[in-house]
């Protein structure tokens, strides 16, 4: 039932009936069709509270890894849902916005990156989980935010090591293992945004608080926090921490758990420094819509797609990823 302008515009455009009741019809959907719906947590609330399951990179991976559900609604950008696909070939992974993508992704593109591999023969490839699945394909094992430091330290001192595409995420693990990776100069353009001036201004304003950075973040940034982790390493830091106000300097996506797990904490998100408004969004996360997913498993389009030949280079280093984490325990 897929129409030719629907891939223009990258989802099922199709007008909702007036009235319905979204969720209550999502759910039923998801119920008729074996259908699973997960969500990062930088997506808007309400597709956050529609999900079956919200979480960091690591944990949709792992959670796609194992659903027995025949159709994965991947609440997300483009590459989590190609991961999804890589992982579970059998299944159907829907997203709700193709054109749903990921400006570190974009930082990467593969032939640059192959040359770049080129000119380093002998050395490890390890990547960031924000990167296609043609640069996963050319990969040794892929890292995210949560794991990329128990991963690179798994490697002997000594090992020679490429590591891409984020140079934020990269310099800040060299920073904190002793490490010289060679890094690829990719950044995110939502975490390129913090600035470390404004982030004084406001630390000052609030003396109490802790930072909380995500490691995307520019190095003069990341050494202002308090802790700097990923985002689910952020809200358990929040949760379990005495404190009662906490400076956000990641995606605001992340505030609506915090505050939903915190209702006693106060959550204050670190302005951008162009200063057009008082938090940062990832306009790609907030593409996805309670329409979009509604018409997504209506009409089960958009599907992600990998190529075989791609698919079967780019697993492996994902698989090496969940082994290791899940030996550490992460
Ligand atoms: P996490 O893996 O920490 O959720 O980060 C994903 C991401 O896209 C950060 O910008
Ligand atoms: Fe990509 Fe940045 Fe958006 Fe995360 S916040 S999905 S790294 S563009």
């Amino acid at each position: 039932m897929m129409k030719k302008e629907w891939i223009e515009k990258g989802f099922a455009d199709e007008p909702v009936e007036k009235g319905i009741d979204l969720v209550g019809e999502i759910k039923k959907l998801c119920r008729q069709k074996n259908a699973v719906i997960m969500a990062h947590y930088y997506t808007d609330g309400v597709v956050q509270d529609l999900a079956d399951f919200v979480g960091d990179s690591l944990a949709l991976a792992q959670k796609a890894a194992k659903t027995t559900a025949d159709i994965i609604v991947m609440c997300g950008v483009h590459f989590m849902g190609e991961t999804a696909k890589i992982l579970c070939p059998e299944k159907k992974v829907l997203v709700p916005d193709c054109k749903a993508s990921c400006s570190l992704a974009e930082s990467c593109p593969t032939d640059e990156f192959s040359r770049f591999l080129a000119d380093h023969p002998g050395h490890t490839v390890i990547s960031y989980v924000n990167t296609t699945a043609a640069t996963k394909a050319m990969t040794d094992v892929v890292v995210t935010s949560s794991n990329a430091r128990q991963i690179v330290e798994s490697f002997p001192k000594d090992e020679k090591i490429i590591f891409g595409p984020d140079r934020n995420l990269g310099s800040y693990i060299n920073s904190i293992t002793g490490r010289n990776m060679v890094l690829w100069n990719g950044a995110c353009h939502v975490h390129e945004k913090f600035s470390a001036e404004k982030l004084k201004a406001l630390k000052a304003a609030h003396p109490d608080a802790k930072v909380l950075a995500h490691p995307e973040c520019k190095e003069e940034v990341a050494q202002l926090a308090d802790v700097v982790g990923s985002t689910a390493a952020l809200l358990k830091f929040a949760i379990r921490h005495e404190g009662k106000e906490f400076i956000v300097v990641t995606e605001s996506g992340i505030l609506h758990e915090m505050r939903k797990s915190c209702p006693d904490k106060t959550f204050i998100p670190a302005p951008p420094d162009d200063g057009a408004c008082a938090c940062n969004e990832c306009r790609d996360m907030k593409l996805i819509t309670l329409e979009k997913v509604y018409n997504t498993l209506k009409y089960e389009w958009p599907e992600i797609t990998v190529d075989a030949a791609v698919a079967e280079k780019a697993v492996k280093p994902i698989h090496r990823m969940l082994e290791i984490s899940e030996k550490l325990g992460l």
